[in-house]
């Protein structure tokens, strides 16, 4: 009897065919399958057939508390949830140059220095290229072992022999291949059997394993979504373009927080830690000009403060664009219809931008405020105190409503030389000392009506002053 071999496979979502054909059912992306051989029925070493028994555990008993091994770099450790846990396999994903192997030779110089053994095999860099680059982050005497090797049997051979190392850095999972699966390295089926093999060792062995994950234009790991779900932990490594800063982002973690940021600035010598980021994303302030208001947010368990711009233009298009970097689109489209339903602001004729400064993305609804202020801000032509801060939920009814770590947002504010804070009414309960001076508000036209009247453009449109 013969097995039906599934040989044409989705590179985006891994779905299987026996057949090539334009679209994906799995996923509906259109010409994403290729031919690939298919996976060998067994697992390494094993005729097909009859399986062998294993011995089944209690719950109870005794469980290795994940020791974890802190590498030193505050910034990664914080993500990491205090540490690589031993046996655990980590997935980090950028875009290429971002600075991902930069990042992980300091961490493994780091730990090497700290007399741990360490393996970094690179599958894309020449050894040469990685000495160059460690040499001019200053690391080159850190006992680093370094291999620039594609074979992922050839690297277990490798790494099983002697002292099994603390962590292995595998950059990047892309360029790994495996004998157990016969199609090109690359291809969802090699990446995937490449990455099981790896995260078998680690599991087994107690090695941490780190892989290296390119992602794709729109932001995925890129081919194997899998790949993600069987790793313990994903971290993202973000960044615009045209700003130095990097933000190393929990996506996933079994052992860990996924709400905290590491925040990096890549310079001359390498990455740079960062340790107080407001001083960071606020260092660029337009100082009193109308549309910027200043966020007082929280990334994890730490206050950040950043400013929001916004600029509101009068349109020549039939439908009036809205954009917006660094916020949910959906979000931003809600504070509109707001302030359009109860706070009688006029947008229909005006195009909208909103950008979050210094390319940090914030996820928080606590945002609502300070965008509906450089908003209104803008729109009035009326620049906002330079010395408050704002934070509050605007909900659907116009109502400001209160948010969580309200104190800690004040504490920090302060602590940067703000003088107040705009901000929902039980915020003033809730701050204790806080060391500014508290402006609450309990809904969003009231905050509007004083932008506005200090500002000298109408924000009810070309009716303004006839509809009341
Ligand atoms: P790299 O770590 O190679 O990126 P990735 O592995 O994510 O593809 O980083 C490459 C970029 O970082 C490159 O554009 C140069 C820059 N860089 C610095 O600015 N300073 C440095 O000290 C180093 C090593 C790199
Ligand atoms: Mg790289």
């Amino acid at each position: 009897m013969s097995r039906r071999t599934l040989s044409f496979v989705c590179q985006n979502c891994g779905s299987a065919y026996n057949r090539w054909q334009g679209k994906c059912e799995g996923c509906g992306e259109w010409n994403t399958l290729s031919e690939e051989g298919a996976d060998r029925v067994a697992g390494p070493g094993r005729k097909p057939g009859k399986g062998r028994p294993f011995i089944l555990e209690p719950l109870a008993g005794e469980a290795n508390d994940a020791p974890r091994l802190p590498c030193g770099i505050g910034e990664l450790d914080r993500v990491t949830g205090g540490g690589f846990v031993r046996g655990s396999v980590l997935l980090v994903g950028g875009d290429p140059g971002i600075g991902k192997s930069t990042l992980l030779i300091q961490t493994t110089a780091a730990l090497a220095r700290a007399g741990h053994r360490v393996v970094y095999i690179s599958g894309e860099e020449a050894i040469g290229q990685v000495r160059l680059r460690a040499e001019r982050l200053g690391l080159r005497d850190a006992p680093v072992e370094l291999a620039s090797e594609t074979s992922v049997e050839d690297i277990l051979a490798t790494v099983s022999d002697g002292k099994i190392p603390r962590l292995i850095i595998i950059d990047s999972i892309q360029t790994m291949w495996t004998d157990t699966v016969e199609s090109a390295p690359g291809t969802v089926t090699q990446v995937r059997g490449s990455a099981q093999a790896l995260i078998r060792f680690a599991k087994k062995s107690g090695a941490a394993v780190i892989l290296v994950g390119h992602v794709t234009k729109d932001g995925q790991i890129a081919g194997p979504r899998v790949v993600e779900h069987m790793v313990d932990a994903v971290l993202s490594f973000e960044g615009e373009g045209s700003h130095q800063f990097r933000i190393l982002r929990a996506v996933k973690n079994r052992f860990g927080p996924t709400d905290e940021i590491g925040v990096f600035e890549m310079t001359g010598l390498g990455l740079r830690e960062v340790t107080n980021p407001s001083e960071l994303f606020l260092s660029e302030r337009d100082l009193g000009q109308p549309g910027t208001a200043v966020f007082a947010g929280i990334e994890g368990t730490r206050p950040v403060l950043v400013e929001m711009q916004a600029l509101v233009a009068p349109s020549s298009l039939g439908t009036p664009r809205r954009a917006v970097v660094g916020w949910d689109p959906s979000r931003l489209s809600m504070v509109l219809a707001v302030l359009e339903a109860h706070c009688g602001v006029r947008l229909g004729g005006h195009d909208v931008y909103l950008n979050v400064a210094g390319g940090l993305r914030i996820h928080e609804p606590a945002a609502d405020l300070a965008a509906a202020a450089a908003l209104v801000s803008s729109l009035a032509n009326s620049p906002l105190p330079a010395d408050a801060v704002y934070f509050g939920e605007v909900s659907l009814s116009g109502a400001v409503r209160p948010v969580a770590q309200s104190a800690a947002r004040l504490k920090e504010a302060a602590k940067l030389g703000f003088a107040r804070a705009v901000v929902p009414e039980a915020a003033r309960a809730e701050a204790g000392e806080p060391g500014l001076s508290i402006n609450d508000i309990g809904s969003l036209a009231s905050l509007v009506a004083d932008i506005a009247a200090r500002g000298n453009r109408g924000i009810r449109g070309q009716t303004d002053g006839e509809d009341g």
